[in-house]
């Protein structure tokens, strides 16, 4: 319970909350959120999400700003990439509106668990969406849950902003040029696990490269990619990658600062002319890399222990407008107490 919860220790772990939301569609026809203290689902063991993968999740934040005010960051960009994944899965997409009353419930029903300012913990919620007919010839359903599971997160980075080492995996490909990639589901997850565990189990994480030629990188485990290039910020372009809330952010923010943005193919060893690099998601914000190791190749790349002024800036200018210590310019944020 929340009385239980030490705020300064929480991790990037599941911290059970009071409610849940979940809001069932049948034929089309999506019902209105609820609320429940239930966290189990009564599945039909056939259901098309655990027969063939039907399945589409988010993630996004809450955060308690400077001024007490709860803002919650670009839910409305979730709710479109979690409708373009449920499309790309033959699913019924959540309405945008419908998203937001749940994760506005979600939070509503759950105000003890957003963590408070200062300790760098947020309300995480994890919209999920689920075929539920049952099935068992191959093919979609026409039956579907959508829930918000909400868990107070720890700050990716207790005390000091800090890097990360990555490897290069060339034996697993995350996702296909023509794939399921560009949709946030829970395959290309799965797929990945047999390059992203052993890499954790020595401390890193994984750079996956473009799945037809080895050769462009395209994105991280569950993060995207960024590189610096002298005034210039440098971000894959790849139709097997997720388009990045958080990259859309810093990329808007490094224009403002008079950088220039550029979305392309980007050769492995182009690393070797980057003065920053770093992985960016809902979770991080921004994972400095401080070494890209390539062991085919036995090659490194090093671009220093500390993280590098560039991101470290974008990443402060991030945090300040979700914390509400910076002007919100873009509406970003949308202040809910
Ligand atoms: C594969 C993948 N790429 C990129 C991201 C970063 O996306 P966002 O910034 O919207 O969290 C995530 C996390 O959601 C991810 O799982």
């Amino acid at each position: 319970m929340k009385q239980d919860i030490d705020w300064s220790k929480l991790g990037f772990h599941y911290t059970e909350t009071e409610y849940i939301v979940r809001a069932a569609c049948h034929n089309g026809v999506w019902e209105e959120p609820y609320a429940t203290t239930d966290k189990y689902l009564h599945l039909h063991v056939s259901a098309t999400s655990l027969q063939y993968g039907q399945e589409a999740f988010e993630g996004l934040k809450a955060f308690r700003g400077v001024d007490g005010k709860i803002r919650i960051f670009r839910w409305r960009e979730n709710a479109r990439r979690m409708a373009r994944s449920a499309e790309g899965l033959y699913m019924t997409p959540v309405p945008e509106e419908l998203f937001g009353r749940a994760i506005r419930l979600a939070l509503e029903k759950n105000m003890d668990f957003v963590p408070p300012y200062g300790t760098g913990a947020t309300l995480y919620f994890r919209p999920l969406l689920i075929g539920t007919t049952p099935r068992l010839g191959v093919g979609p359903g026409r039956d579907f849950e959508f829930v918000v599971i909400p868990s107070p997160i720890g700050p990716y980075y207790p005390g000091k902003f800090h890097c990360t080492t990555f490897i290069v995996n060339r034996h697993v490909d995350r996702a296909a040029p023509l794939g399921t990639g560009q949709f946030k589901v829970g395959g290309n997850y799965a797929s990945s696990f047999r390059a992203t565990e052993p890499a954790h189990a020595q401390g890193m994480d994984c750079i996956f490269l473009d799945a037809k030629y080895h050769r462009y990188i395209d994105e991280c485990s569950a993060a995207n990619f960024i590189g610096i290039k002298g005034n210039e910020y440098l971000t894959p372009r790849s139709t097997a990658i997720l388009p990045s809330i958080t990259n859309n952010s810093l990329m808007t923010l490094a224009r403002e600062r008079g950088m220039k943005v550029t979305r392309r193919h980007i050769r492995l060893e182009e690393l070797a002319e980057m003065s920053e690099c770093a992985a960016c998601g809902t979770a991080c914000v921004i994972s400095p890399i401080d070494k890209v190791i390539d062991p085919e190749h036995d090659k490194t790349y090093s671009f220093g222990k500390e993280p590098g002024p560039i991101l470290t800036e974008l990443y402060h200018a991030l945090r300040d407008i979700q914390f509400g210590r910076a002007e919100d310019k873009h509406g970003w944020c949308e202040i809910v107490s």
